[in-house]
C-alpha cells in the first residue's frame, strides 16, 4: 500500500523507518520529511496544516494509509479531511485532539469520568487567578489551556513565580493559547509515559517510556522538547500500569465515545506516579518526540500493522510482540538550544556508522546541503539503540555518538540514569 507520514522530526524518522520494514508498505512518502527520512523514503514538501492539501495531494499520489505525527495538524482538522475523503487515516479528529490541545477540556474529561489528576481551577481573568494562588500557596502549576510548543507550563516553587505566570498568560506570552488558565495542585512522584493505540472502543498499550525533560545531566537546567528517553520504564509496573488503564485510560475513551467524538489514534498518557498509583498529568494526541524512537525501534515493522488495526477499528484482534528487551534514545541537540543556536554546521561521521534493527540514528532537524548533511533544527539526531538490558542499549548509543563528527553539537551523558 501508499503510505504518506505527516511531519518532520525524529518521531516521523523512526515511523517511516518503522513502517518501511514492513512488506505491505509499497511506496512510502514523508511530508515534508528532513535529511535522515530522505534516505528511505520520499519527502514531499507540502503545507500540512491544510486538511484540503493534504487530501489533494492524497488523491494525486493514490495514498490508501495516512499517519499524522505532530499535534498541530490533528488540532487544525487534518484526521477529519482525509477521513471526510475517505482516506485511511490514522490520528484523532480536532475534537479528540482537545485531551492535548486543552488542558480545561481534559480535565473535564477527567471530571465526568473520575479518573485521578490533580485538583484543579480554570480562570479567564488575572484577578480572581492571583487571588487562588495566593490562597493556595506554593508550590503549584500554572498552564496557558492551549497548545504552546511544550512552553505553557509553569510548575512554580514559589507564589511569586506563579503570579508571573498568571500576568504573562493573560499579558499574551502565549497568544490565544493563554485566553485560558488552568491552576493545578503540585504533584510530587514519578513521572512516566503510557502509551495506549486506540480505535474509539478496543485500547491495545503499546509500551511505556521516560524521557529527559532538562536539558542538563542530572536532570538540571531549563525545560526541553526532550533530550533522550527510553522504553519500558520500570518504574510503571504491570500493576501500576492496570490501574492506569482501569482508573483513567479506559474511563477517558468511554467518556470520549459517549460524547459523540471518540478518540481514535495514540494516547498518550503522562502519568505521575506515587505511592503505587498513577495520578493523569496531561494526554497528548500522538507519539512523543523523543518517545516515538524508543517505541518504533522495539516495535520495529508490526507497527505499520498496529496503526492500520487503530485505524481499522479492529484493535480488539491485534497484539503486540513484545521482544524481552530495552530501547534508548540520546538527543544530540545544536550548542545553546533551548535557547537561541546556529544553524547550517556541517555532521560529520554518520556515514560509517551501522544502521541496523537495533541501532539508528533518526534525524529530526537535519537538511542536506552540497552532499552533507547539516543541523537545521535545535533537536537535530535522536541516536536510538536497542539492547538486552538497559545499560547495554546506553553503551551502545554514547558508543554512536562518540563516533559522530559535530563539534556544533552536544547531548546528555546520562540518559537512563533513573532506571540504572
Ligand atoms: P505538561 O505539558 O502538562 O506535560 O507539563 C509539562 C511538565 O510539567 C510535566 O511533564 C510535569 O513535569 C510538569 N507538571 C505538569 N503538571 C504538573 C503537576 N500538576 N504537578 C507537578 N508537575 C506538573
Ligand atoms: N517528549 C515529550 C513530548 O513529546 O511531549
Amino acid at each position: 500500500m501508499n503510505i504518506l507520514i505527516l511531519g518532520s522530526g525524529g518521531r516521523e524518522h523512526s515511523l517511516a523507518w518503522a513502517v518501511k520494514q514492513n512488506p505491505k508498505t509499497d511506496r512510502l512518502i514523508v511530508a515534508p520529511g528532513n535529511a535522515g527520512v530522505a534516505l528511505l523514503a520520499e519527502c514531499a514538501d507540502i503545507d500540512i496544516l491544510s486538511g484540503a492539501t493534504v487530501v489533494t495531494f492524497c488523491e494525486e499520489n493514490a495514498i490508501d494509509f495516512v499517519v499524522i505525527g505532530p499535534e498541530a495538524p490533528l488540532a487544525a482538522g487534518v484526521a477529519d479531511a482525509t477521513r471526510a475523503a475517505g482516506i485511511l487515516t490514522f490520528g484523532p479528529s480536532a475534537a479528540a485532539a482537545k485531551l492535548e490541545a486543552s488542558k480545561s477540556f481534559t480535565k473535564e474529561i477527567c471530571d465526568a469520568c473520575a479518573a485521578p489528576t490533580a485538583a484543579y481551577a480554570r480562570f479567564t481573568e488575572a484577578a480572581p487567578a492571583r487571588a487562588y494562588v495566593t490562597a493556595q500557596g506554593a508550590p503549584i502549576v500554572v498552564k496557558a489551556d492551549g497548545l504552546a510548543a511544550g512552553k505553557g507550563v509553569i510548575v512554580a516553587m514559589t507564589t511569586d513565580e506563579a503570579l508571573a505566570a498568571i500576568d504573562d498568560m493573560f499579558g499574551g506570552e502565549f497568544g490565544a493559547a493563554g485566553a485560558e488558565v488552568v491552576i493545578e495542585e503540585f504533584m510530587s512522584g514519578e513521572e512516566a509515559s503510557f502509551f495506549i493505540l486506540t480505535d474509539g472502543t478496543n485500547a491495545l498499550p503499546i509500551g511505556t517510556a521516560q524521557d529527559h525533560k532538562r536539558v542538563g545531566d542530572g536532570d538540571t537546567g531549563p525545560n526541553t522538547g526532550g533530550m533522550g528517553a527510553y522504553s519500558p520504564a520500570p518504574v510503571l509496573t504491570d500493576a501500576i500500569a492496570q490501574q492506569a488503564m482501569d482508573e483513567i485510560v479506559l474511563p477517558t475513551i468511554r467518556e470520549m465515545a459517549r460524547r459523540g467524538t471518540p478518540y481514535q489514534g495514540v494516547l498518550y498518557a503522562g502519568l505521575m506516579i506515587e505511592q503505587g498509583r498513577a495520578r493523569l498529568v496531561e494526554y497528548n494526541a500522538r507519539f512523543g518526540d523523543p518517545e516515538c524512537q524508543v517505541l518504533m525501534m522495539r516495535l520495529g515493522a508490526q507497527a505499520l500493522d498496529l496503526l492500520l488495526a487503530t485505524a481499522e477499528g479492529r484493535l480488539d484482534q491485534a497484539q503486540v510482540h513484545w521482544a524481552d528487551d530495552y530501547a534508548l534514545t540520546v538527543v544530540m541537540a545544536s550548542k545553546g538550544y533551548p535557547g537561541a543556536y546556529a544553524k547550517g554546521s556541517v555532521i560529520g561521521g554518520l556515514d560509517g556508522l551501522p544502521e541496523t534493527s537495533s541501532q539508528m540514528v533518526f534525524h529530526a532537524g537535519t537538511t542536506a546541503k552540497d552532499g552533507q548533511i547539516t543541523a537545521s533544527g535545535g533537536r537535530v539526531l535522536n541516536v536510538t539503540t536497542r539492547g538486552a538490558t538497559l545499560a547495554e542499549a546506553q553503551q551502545k548509543a554514547y558508543a554512536m555518538v562518540d563516533a559522530i563528527d559535530w563539534p556544533e553539537g552536544f547531548c546528555r551523558r546520562d540518559i537512563g540514569w533513573r532506571a540504572l
